[in-house]
């Protein structure tokens, strides 16, 4: 198959990006994986964007950075707008969460990833690193059962109502913070259970969508912009509905967001109109957690556990790759 630069991204993804991305991912989890339990967020996480910047800046294709590090003027190495790639080949937009949960691998704890996803240029949607409510389930319920605006109890007894179940067969995912004090008690009061995570909400959405593995039934609460559109995408590939809105509540960050061309600071963001077309996702487990095995130190090998979405086919591919030369990593 030929890839011209300007072939759409759906033309290219098979023969080049789906694997690509994969070694992209690969490489920043093993170099994370070696700063687990050091203690050292800033470290682990500069770890992982040196590797990804360095992997992705092989890949054949015209990036542009929508959702990074941070804005220009605060991160050197995966800012938003820089761009990446060796200028040959298809326009993408690209989103990076290089160390989702940097805690979580300084600390050595369940579940910190290497996370990325690529789309066709201009169709990812480019938010600054603020805050983001979010609500999210799985596939196979009609569009718009749930609301963002609507209380936990009526997304909860919709959903409930939806799956054939009483609420109390409900479990609900939240991040463990004191801003969802109220958010727990009412999904409590609406009869649901409420399972919590210290960190790591890109892999909390998802687990949404296989509740009878995960146990999981819907996402609720407030986390990182950034971990939201990428979790979206993921979203994307295989199913579900998320619905998001920034937390844009002072001036300047309303003013940052003007800059990025977020007109209304209000919106309601739609899976839609977060990834407006088709995407790839990938992620590769740094420490164990339920949605990756973390990456395994042998003698002379390297192990690790990527899981790859695209959203053209739905297909899911789980990717455990032994890697020979560890001194390459
Ligand atoms: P980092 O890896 O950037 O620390 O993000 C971890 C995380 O738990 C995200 O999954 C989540 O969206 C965000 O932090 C929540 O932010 P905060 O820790 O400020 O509540």
């Amino acid at each position: 198959m030929s890839s011209s630069p300007t072939a759409p991204l759906r033309e290219v993804i098979d023969r080049i990006l789906s694997l690509e991305i994969v070694r992209v991912t690969e490489r920043a989890a093993v170099s994370a994986a070696r700063m687990r339990g050091r203690g050292d967020e800033m470290a682990a996480d500069q770890a992982a964007v040196d590797a990804m910047r360095r992997e992705l800046g092989t890949l054949p294709i015209a990036g542009t950075v929508v959702i990074g590090e941070g804005e220009r003027d605060e991160a050197p190495m995966l800012f938003i707008g820089e761009a990446l790639g060796t200028g040959n080949g298809p326009k993408v937009d690209i989103a990076v969460d290089p160390l989702e949960g940097t805690t979580l691998c300084a600390k050595n704890m369940p579940g910190a990833i290497a996370t990325m996803a690529m789309a066709e240029g201009g169709t990812l949607l480019c938010a600054p690193d603020v805050y983001m409510e979010k609500i999210a389930i799985g596939p196979g319920y009609p569009k718009g059962m749930i609301d963002l605006d609507a209380p936990p109890g009526e997304n909860i007894a919709a959903l409930a109502r939806a799956k054939g179940v009483s609420p109390d067969e409900i479990t609900a995912l939240v991040l463990e913070r004191p801003r969802h004090a109220d958010l727990i008690a009412a999904v409590r009061k609406a009869g649901a259970a409420v399972r919590l995570i210290t960190d790591g909400d890109v892999a909390g959405v998802i687990h949404t969508a296989e509740p009878e593995t995960t146990g999981i039934d819907i996402y609720l609460g407030i986390g990182g912009a950034p971990e939201g559109v990428l979790a979206a995408a993921a979203l994307r590939c295989i199913g579900g509905q998320i619905q998001c809105r920034l937390v844009l509540d002072t001036e300047e960050k309303r003013a940052r967001a003007a800059r990025m061309g977020i007109k209304d600071p209000r919106k309601k963001y739609a899976l839609e109109d977060m990834v407006r077309g088709d995407c790839i996702f990938a992620a590769t487990g740094v420490t164990d957690g339920g949605l990756l095995r973390g990456v395994k130190f042998g003698r002379g090998m390297i192990e690790t556990e990527t899981v790859v979405m695209r959203s053209v086919t739905g297909t899911v591919r789980r990717i455990r790759a032994q890697h020979r030369q560890a001194e390459k990593f």
